[in-house]
């Protein structure tokens, strides 16, 4: 298995099914920190630099808490108006990079251009964290949450996942990826409009992934091991920020998950999950249901970054 030590973490493309489970392995080690709210000192020589360019709640806030949770110290942005990438002179992710990288030992990166962390990590000496990039990936979000499947149903072979949303959207991609690593099925639900990309399809035929389109949530559901819910009401990713509007439309019954749907057609076992935030695909009486998972989803997801970031600045193998 390849060292985490000094590595980007820019895609799970490359990701080997050893690597999701070591990863796994040291996030249970280090969840006790979490557990009893205790902050250690495994990095308390190390800094992570936070460079949002786009808004966050849960990755940004939990990258953070990581870093904290283990005795590091936290710098960053989360506002690039703020800086001279997003003023005047429009700094390049080059020359951004090349500074940040004096400043700390790793870096955490959300952009709304594809690709940008990617970039980053051409010019940094430092690990670069891809925290979402346009409608790329989102692997730090999809590592969380197959860390909170494992830790539910005690691996990830055998599952069927239920992926509902916009097939376009940079989790979708990352899952997908993950998926070849590990005996697992998808059935994907999204409006016409919001399929998966011909690119993407070829990409994953080349790596085998099992997949079928289904038409409806309802069509689907009893399948399920997993439900894996995101918004089909949503932001442009590629937008720096979208301001709210009341004219963005409700979504249609075919991509809702629903109390009634999970009572009449799902599985006991099946959990849900969305990475948040929400729209009315997910609606909040679910919450109380015995499926919920996506609290304890955003819980893992931090831990699970605890154990990122101590394997890449080699604090843990
Ligand atoms: N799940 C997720 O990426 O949430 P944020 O946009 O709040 O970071």
């Amino acid at each position: 298995m390849r060292s985490f030590t000094g590595r980007d973490i820019l895609s799970l493309k490359d990701f080997e099914r050893d690597e999701f489970l070591q990863i796994f392995r040291v996030a249970d080690e280090l969840a006790p920190y979490a557990e009893k709210r205790r902050n250690g000192d495994l990095l308390a020589h190390k800094t992570l630099l936070t460079a949002f360019y786009q808004p966050s709640t849960r990755t940004r806030m939990s990258t953070e808490a990581a870093m904290h949770r283990l005795g590091g110290h936290v710098l960053g942005f989360s506002d690039s108006k703020m800086t001279r990438a997003g003023d005047f002179y429009q700094e390049t992710i080059k020359d951004t990079a090349h500074m940040l990288e004096y400043y700390g030992d790793v870096i955490a990166m959300r952009h709304y251009q594809q690709g940008a962390p990617h970039e980053a990590a051409r010019w940094a000496s430092v690990p670069v964290i891809n925290c979402g990039d346009g409608w790329g990936e989102h692997p730090t979000q999809v590592l969380g949450d197959l860390y909170t499947i494992w830790k539910l149903r005690g691996s990830l072979d055998g599952l069927k996942v239920l992926l509902v949303g916009d097939m376009r959207m940079r989790t979708m991609h990352s899952i997908l990826y993950s998926m070849s690593q590990f005996d697992m099925e998808a059935m994907v639900v999204s409006p016409p409009e919001m399929m998966l990309r011909e690119e993407f399809r070829a990409e994953l035929d080349e790596r085998s992934v099992i997949y079928r389109e289904v038409d409806s949530v309802e069509k689907g559901i009893a399948d399920a091991d997993v439900i894996y819910v995101e918004p089909v009401i949503q932001a442009d990713y590629t937008q720096s920020r979208v301001e709210p509007t009341t004219e963005h439309g409700v979504t249609p019954e075919a991509y809702k998950v629903t109390r009634q749907l999970l009572r009449d057609r799902a599985k006991s076992s099946s959990i849900v999950l969305h990475s948040l935030p929400r729209m009315d695909e997910l609606s909040p009486d679910i919450d109380s249901t015995k499926h919920a998972q996506y609290w304890f989803q955003a819980y893992s997801g931090m831990v699970l970054r605890m154990a990122l970031l101590a394997m890449v600045l080699g604090a843990a193998e």
